[in-house]
């Protein structure tokens, strides 16, 4: 049998599949073999693919069609992720060079897939529907000392009509509250300062669990117990599971960060009932305006971010206005814009793409304009103030400075030691950089004035 030594992998798509990378990156050390960066000399290639959009799909189809023109004979190539389930069988038509597909409810499969395909040369897929197995968390091998993300609940069940991820990562499964704190406390021993927990509809925690009695804000409350633990995030909120009560844990918890993403996707009532997003603006708007009054009532900030989708199916120019207004009024601190993308299998696939491709990247355009703007009202209004930052690592492209973020998720920059990496420092911020602050340490003699 072939010897596995070492192994690439690249990671497309979101969080989750950054994490689940992790985890298989863990399985494979745990099983002896060492990673490494060249893709050239690695025995095994892994993909860890997103299917969200046509592009993120394109990016890893070309790469992985480029390999089979390309590679050395002896690598084992893997893909595994979203497009592991969204393609199934169909890759290894269009991809004759791979050798296994591992989908995302399978990824405690990989070194069995792996013993699977050297024994028998042949190749190999797994792709379940839905999640069942408990992962091994705790070998997970993350690059970042400082910050961690940790899974709480794995698919969704949502059905946004033009989203592909209820199919290709299944129905919604919650994790074990005891499984969570123990993985959080693991990693607050190990020395980490901020958690972000993670699931594409986090604040559906539990409901698929009556019995466990633990809804998302009783789980934030247990987490913040934690002693040691700066700061807890999670990502992504539906708007319709936002609750007064995780509203008041944002308020409540000194763990807890000031920012909330609250995906909006688009201002007009019809295009939310067609993309079956289940509330209506007024319903949205109540509950942004809810959000700020809680959270205010005791914290002095609350940012809110937002995903938008424009050029859906029948959209006219007066909806994409609606959409452009209620971006223009809500001040995002984060907003990720996007023009419509079919997926197949998704309801929305089966109605026309009737908005033509220019249409919607001119309505795209605009929006990132706008949205631009309001960044740089936003950056400016830092100009003078002191930031409470903690510090992640040495900034890739220039040595001289540190790098992290305040509680609201913005990146600062600003000189500093090695020393420094891990804790929390105040920064007075003199001026920015594309989406960066800039900024000095405050002075001990002032930090504690
Ligand atoms: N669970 C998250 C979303 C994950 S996908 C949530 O509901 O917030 C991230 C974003 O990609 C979505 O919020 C949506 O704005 C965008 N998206 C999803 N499917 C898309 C498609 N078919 N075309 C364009 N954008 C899409
Ligand atoms: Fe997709 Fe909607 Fe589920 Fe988010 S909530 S993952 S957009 S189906
Ligand atoms: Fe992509 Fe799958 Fe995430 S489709 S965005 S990798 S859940």
């Amino acid at each position: 049998m072939r010897e596995l030594k070492t192994f690439y992998v690249r990671t497309y798509g979101c969080q989750m599949n950054e994490l689940d990378s992790e985890i298989m990156i863990g399985q494979l050390e745990n099983r002896g073999l060492v990673r490494c960066n060249d893709e050239w000399s690695a025995d095994l290639l892994l993909f860890n693919t997103c299917s969200i959009r046509d592009l993120a799909e394109r990016k890893a189809m070309g790469k992985l069609g480029l390999l089979g023109r390309t590679r050395q004979n002896h690598a084992l190539i893997g893909v595994t992720g979203c497009m592991a389930n969204a393609k199934k069988e169909s890759l290894f038509q269009k991809l004759p060079h791979i050798d296994f597909v591992l989908g995302t409810n399978n990824i405690h499969e990989l070194n069995h897939v792996l013993d699977e395909v050297l024994a028998t040369g042949k190749q190999t897929i797994r792709t379940n529907d839905h999640f069942v197995h408990e992962l091994d968390y705790l070998s997970a091998k993350r690059e970042d000392k400082v910050k961690a993300y940790v899974s709480i609940i794995r698919g969704c069940d949502k059905f946004c009509t033009y989203c592909v991820v209820p199919y290709t990562r299944g129905p919604e499964v919650s994790r074990p509250p005891a499984s969570i704190l123990e993985e959080c406390r693991h990693l607050v021993e190990q020395g980490y300062k901020e958690i972000t927990l993670l699931g594409q509809n986090v604040n559906s925690y539990g409901k698929d669990q009556p019995a466990w009695n633990v809804l998302f804000h009783d789980l934030l409350y247990q987490i913040d117990q934690i002693s040691g633990l700066e700061r807890v995030r999670f990502m992504t909120s539906h708007p319709v599971d936002i609750t007064r009560e995780l509203m008041e844990a944002v308020r409540d918890l000194p763990s807890l960060c000031e920012f909330v993403h609250f995906p909006l996707q688009a201002g007009s009532n019809r295009i939310l009932r067609k993309m079956h997003r289940i509330y209506t603006v007024e319903q949205y708007l109540e509950k942004v305006r809810l959000l700020r009054e809680i959270v205010l009532s005791n914290k002095k900030w609350i940012d809110i971010g937002t995903d938008i989708i424009v050029g859906y199916p029948t959209e006219t120019e007066e909806e994409f206005q609606e959409t452009f207004r209620l971006l223009q009024e809500l001040e995002y601190s984060v907003a990720f814009l996007f023009s419509y993308s079919p997926r197949k299998g998704t309801p929305a696939m089966r109605w026309r793409d009737d908005v033509p491709e220019e249409v919607k990247q001119d309505r795209l355009q605009r929006l990132l304009k706008l949205q631009e703007g309001i960044y740089i009202k936003q950056r400016q209004a830092f100009l003078g103030r002191t930031v409470e930052v903690l510090v992640e690592k040495r900034n890739v492209k220039d040595n001289q400075f540190l790098k992290g973020k305040t509680r609201c998720w913005k990146n600062v920059l600003f000189p500093g030691g090695d020393e420094l990496i891990g804790t929390l420092q105040q920064v007075h911020v003199h001026s920015y950089s594309h989406q960066t602050l800039l900024g000095n340490l405050l002075p001990l003699s002032v930090q504690s004035a």
